[in-house]
């Protein structure tokens, strides 16, 4: 938890059963939508890994609002790493379980440079699985992972857990 905590939470949104029954979904859009959390998600996140990382990957489609702002914020490469169909040139693809469904990742072979620190960016930490495709899609381009960065965390979903061994930054954890 961080002191941004109590703004991420009063912002957020859950939807019950979206886009699945059983799945509560957490709608960032109006965190997103407010320039100054958004503006001080951005510097938290780049003041936790100040100097560690040489590049930020962000993961579509809602970690590109808050990867951008830390690349931004910290004057460093951004990096997309996108779903299948979108991104041109040769690639590398991760495929991966959700939540809710199954899932693909893909960033281009070039987007690295080599031995790159790389931050992880991403709105949601749920499973765990995406973030750990990225990192995969990473080390496939030659980088290498400086940690991940998320608004928020469902702990109940084991994330945490997963990326445990990775340095992590989250600015509101949920049961
Ligand atoms: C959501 C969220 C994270 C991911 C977290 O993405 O934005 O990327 O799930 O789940 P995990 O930790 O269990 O992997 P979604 O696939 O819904 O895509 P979107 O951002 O394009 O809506």
């Amino acid at each position: 938890m961080t002191a941004l905590a109590p703004a991420v939470a009063a912002l957020l949104r859950g939807y019950p059963d979206f886009p699945e029954p059983g799945v509560l979904f957490q709608d960032l859009g109006p965190v997103y939508a407010d320039p100054g959390t958004l503006a001080g998600l951005a510097s938290a996140v780049a003041a936790r890994y100040d100097g560690a990382f040489d590049a930020v990957v962000a993961i579509e489609a809602r970690g590109f609002v808050l990867g951008a702002a830390v690349a931004q914020h910290a004057a460093k490469p951004l990096v997309l790493a996108r779903k299948p169909g979108k991104l041109p040139g040769e690639l590398h693809s991760v495929a991966y379980a959700l939540e809710y469904g199954e899932a693909v990742l893909q960033t281009q072979k070039d987007a690295f440079a080599p031995g790159a620190r790389v931050l992880l960016v991403d709105d949601v930490l749920a499973t765990g699985g995406t973030l750990a495709a990225a990192g995969r899609l990473v080390e496939l381009g030659g980088g290498r992972v400086a940690g991940y960065a998320v608004v928020v965390t469902i702990a109940a979903l084991g994330g945490t857990r997963r990326l445990a061994g990775i340095p992590g930054f989250s600015v509101l954890t949920l049961p």
